[in-house]
């Protein structure tokens, strides 16, 4: 198959790309043509909640799948806080299967077991099963002992930090000592940004990542409308404008190397409670592409959100949209205005705190494995 985009025409055979040109057409059979859209390296989710098995009533691994494909991601890393934890190669195998090969799987299991934070699961049996790297999400890593000894893994280690700056700090000066491979989920503070800026500089080799809710909110979008209070409840909590400033900056200058929605769902009646009432955790997978698109250049979204996250992973050719690799592509519609309507969402939470807002630049298909499906577009304008 040929597919002719607007900044470039592939050939794909056997969910790979074999040609990569503009001399491809002549007397091609095949050939899609979808010259009004770019086609951008696949884009990776490297943080979201599947909440299968457990919490199927929120979310199940079929409908989170089909709520990525319809924002556009070809990959995603459930995080392991489902009902049992995802700690053992039972779990893990079963996720896997259950994915089907529908979409880029890559689960990331528990650091410790039961994310009770003080036994470390069996991080090298659990890689060897597909697990592509560990994490306690949901809850920080209290212990250092133990911490340190996972950071001795090698395996990488994405640290869900609450008391951001203190965990952040003793968490780097501990990767300094010891080595690893260490990634910082969701960073939301500018106190964080600016100790992981700090760290780099300092040629500390660290990670993290932020969510699109962390760039377009701040504490100043609560309060509005009282009663929709928990729609825009998450953990990290959304912080101050000079937070989300620190946000924008750091990601403009590469302290944040990654954007992750946290795709986080949960049911209507759950969310839709008042703040102090409404469980922590909104849904991403939809609308990550036009926040990002919104507010920055697609060279960005590709960096952030495809060839960093697959660096990050060692996912190796996975994305990259470069002859050999596999075919697991995005295609956008960089200038197409839209208006989020939730209740249009694949996932099984249909409510967002992006609901109503208009974006510009909106995803419009995938290849996934050389296969192609375009998305039937949400509300136009
Ligand atoms: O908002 C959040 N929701 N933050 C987390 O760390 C966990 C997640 C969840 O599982 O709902
Ligand atoms: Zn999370």
């Amino acid at each position: 198959m040929i597919i002719k985009a607007k900044n470039v025409i592939i050939k794909i055979e056997n969910g790979k790309i074999a040609q990569v040109g503009n001399d491809l057409l002549k007397g091609a059979l095949n050939v899609y043509d979808v010259s009004q859209y770019t086609i951008i390296p696949g884009i990776i989710d490297m943080h979201c909640h599947l909440r299968e098995p457990g919490f199927e009533y929120k979310e199940d691994i079929n409908s989170g799948i089909e709520s990525a494909l319809n924002g556009g991601i070809v990959g995603i890393c459930p995080m392991a806080n489902t009902n049992p934890v995802n700690d053992n190669i039972f779990i893990l195998n079963k996720m896997i299967e259950k994915a089907d090969k529908k979409i880029g799987f890559f689960p990331i299991c528990a650091v410790t077991n039961s994310l009770y934070g003080d036994t470390l699961t069996d991080l090298k049996k659990l890689k060897e099963n597909g697990a592509i790297a560990f994490s306690d999400d949901g809850k920080p890593i209290l212990n250092k002992e133990l911490f340190k000894n996972a950071l001795k893994s090698g395996e990488l280690i994405i640290s869900h930090c609450e008391d951001e700056t203190n965990e952040v700090k003793w968490q780097l000066e501990m990767l300094n000592e010891v080595g690893g491979k260490l990634h910082f989920a969701h960073i939301s503070k500018k106190e964080s940004v600016d100790l992981i800026r700090e760290a780099k500089r300092n040629g500390i080799k660290v990670t993290c990542e932020t969510a699109p809710h962390y760039f377009t909110f701040n504490k100043d979008d609560l309060n509005k409308d009282l009663f929709k209070n928990g729609v825009y409840k998450m953990n990290p909590p959304l912080g101050t404008k000079e937070d989300m400033e620190a946000i924008i900056n750091g990601l403009l200058d590469g302290t944040i190397d990654v954007i992750a929605t946290d795709h986080a769902p949960h049911s209507k009646d759950e969310k839709l409670k008042d703040y102090n009432h409404s469980p922590n955790g909104i849904v991403g997978f939809e609308t990550a592409i036009g926040a990002v698109l919104s507010r920055f250049s697609s060279d960005l979204l590709v960096e952030k959100m495809a060839l960093n996250p697959a660096k990050i992973l060692n996912l190796k050719d996975f994305n990259d949209l470069k002859i050999g690799s596999y075919a697991n592509l995005t295609i956008i519609d960089e200038n197409k205005i839209w208006k989020v309507d939730e209740e249009k969402f694949k996932s099984k939470c249909k409510v967002s705190p992006f609901n109503g807002i208009e974006f510009k630049g909106k995803a419009v298909g995938t290849i996934i494995n050389g296969k192609l499906n375009m998305i039937k577009c949400c509300e136009d304008k």
